[in-house]
């Protein structure tokens, strides 16, 4: 069970892959250094059986038989190790002189040379010898041998060192592996633990950082901020549901208190026409909010950036100032527009359309009779910037975040009809083109600015 979970594990199987190939190089160096340290030890051996071969051949060659075998005694008097073989024979294949009694049986080793084992009662004993022969003029034949026992010896060390070495570097890496495997377990099982309280809800969690500024922290760091964004979100959206429950209850129960009102009550003709014109009053009311929330989720999802069009910003707002007129006659208001010409901008057309005039209604709706509001549209170094100045009643300093909250109405302005959503929809469309709503006091009354930002206004 606990295996197969081990093997499972991505981080096991990398750390055992990393121990392989560590394994598979190390085998290979020490491979390389075995083969190189043997080569090099037989071609040593090689040498000096060349040279004495060599010496011997010279001797006969120049002084002939007597002078050989008297070669030979010399090799063998100096040989004190018992590692040489020296045999010469006569044509007749008999022994001249020599520490070996017969020729032995030649075993082909390679080209010029010879291998062949000496006491040998089993293979473990036998001593084996790497010897070169040489055909000397009259039949004789000569062979000068060297004992491998004891490269053999050095062989067969150097086989059980390479073989610890194996081992010991398999254990090391995998203990590492395992330490270092554990280091990122226990990180990613930090992070799934989180995961799992966020599954089962709670958004209040956040992944302990270590400090060190590595990938996890930075990993951390993200997945914190991402289920802060989440939780807000999440807040957002239950708010907006309460509110939109709440706001929209009210009007729909009084369409029914009057839809029933006509079924209970029996009443002229003309009266039900008029209830009825109400309640579709009411109805497009509601309509209208619902698509005022619609718009502002739109604007805030940035969606809307897919609809981005180039146009000139003010001709539409001279377009929704002139429809205003009448509002502002009616209501005894003096307007002043100061709108600078051909303020081309590349944004979501209908949402700035909405803003401008958002902000315009309100200034007609908050400022009493009399009162004088102005409107410009100005370019800034980077930006544009829709101004709209009431001399109302404002709102005061603490408010100003307060207003931009969906359904958020002041105390005061209850009496006029209204939902509380249009400065939402500024200032969510305000976001959308990089930009933001800010408001300050224009003592008496409030001034509202709807500043687009660099990246969506073009010929500046
Ligand atoms: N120019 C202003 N002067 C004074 N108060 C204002 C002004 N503009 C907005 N407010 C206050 O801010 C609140 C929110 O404004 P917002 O435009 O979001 O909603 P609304 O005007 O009440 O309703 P809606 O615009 O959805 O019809 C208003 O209810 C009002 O109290
Ligand atoms: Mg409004």
């Amino acid at each position: 069970m606990l295996t197969r979970k081990l093997f499972r594990s991505t981080i096991f199987r990398l750390t055992l892959l990393y121990a392989v190939f560590f394994c598979v190089s190390i085998i290979g160096i020490l491979t390389f250094v075995y083969f190189a340290t043997v080569r090099e030890m037989e071609s040593q051996i090689k040498h000096r059986i060349n040279i004495q071969i060599n010496q011997a051949q010279s001797a006969f060659n120049s002084k002939g038989l007597d002078e050989l075998k008297k070669q030979i005694s010399e090799f063998l008097d100096e040989e004190d190790e018992g590692l040489f073989i020296y045999i010469l024979t006569d044509d007749k294949g008999k022994t001249v002189i020599g520490n070996m009694e017969n020729f032995p049986e030649e075993v082909k080793y390679s080209e010029n040379w010879l291998m062949f084992d000496i006491d040998a009662k089993n293979d473990e004993d036998a001593t084996h010898i790497l010897a070169k022969d040489a055909n000397l003029y009259g039949g004789y034949r000569l062979l000068i041998g060297y004992s491998l026992k004891g490269p053999d010896k050095t062989k067969s060390v150097m086989f059980d060192v390479v073989s610890a070495s194996i081992l010991l570097a398999f254990f090391i890496t995998a203990l590492g592996g395992a330490m270092f495997s554990g280091v990122i377990r226990r990180r990613l099982e930090e992070i799934n633990h989180i995961c799992t309280q966020v599954i089962g809800g709670n958004l209040d969690v956040k992944v302990p950082r270590t400090g060190g500024g590595d990938e996890f922290d930075n990993l951390a760091g993200n997945i914190n901020s991402m289920l802060a964004r989440i939780a807000e979100l999440v807040g957002g959206l239950k708010q907006t549901s309460d509110n939109i429950a709440h706001d929209l209850r009210t009007p729909l129960n009084r369409h029914r208190i009057s839809l029933e009102n006509i079924i209970n009550h029996p009443t002229s003709p003309q009266k039900i026409n008029e209830t009825l014109k109400e309640g579709i009053e009411e109805i497009d009311n509601i309509v209208e909010t619902l698509n005022s929330i619609l718009r502002i989720s739109q604007a805030q999802s940035g969606v809307a950036s897919g609809h981005f069009v180039e146009f000139d910003l003010s001709t539409v707002a001279i377009d929704v100032i002139e429809f205003y007129e009448d509002f502002f006659e009616q209501k005894g208001i003096t307007i002043t527009t100061s709108i600078e010409t051909e303020l081309m901008i590349n944004g979501d057309k209908p949402l700035i359309t909405q803003a401008i005039a958002n902000l315009i209604d309100n200034a007609i709706k908050y400022t009493p009779s009399g009162g004088e509001v102005s409107i410009s549209i100005i370019k800034q170094d980077k930006s544009i910037e829709c101004i709209i100045a009431d001399n109302g009643a404002g709102i005061p300093e603490d408010f100003y975040d307060k207003v931009k909250e969906r359904f958020f109405r002041m105390e005061e302005s209850r009496t006029s009809a209204g939902t509380g959503l249009g400065l939402s929809l500024v200032d969510a469309v305000a976001t959308l083109h990089k930009g933001t709503l800010i408001f300050s006091n224009n003592n008496p009354g409030l001034k509202a600015i709807l500043i687009l930002a660099a990246d969506y206004v073009i010929n500046l």
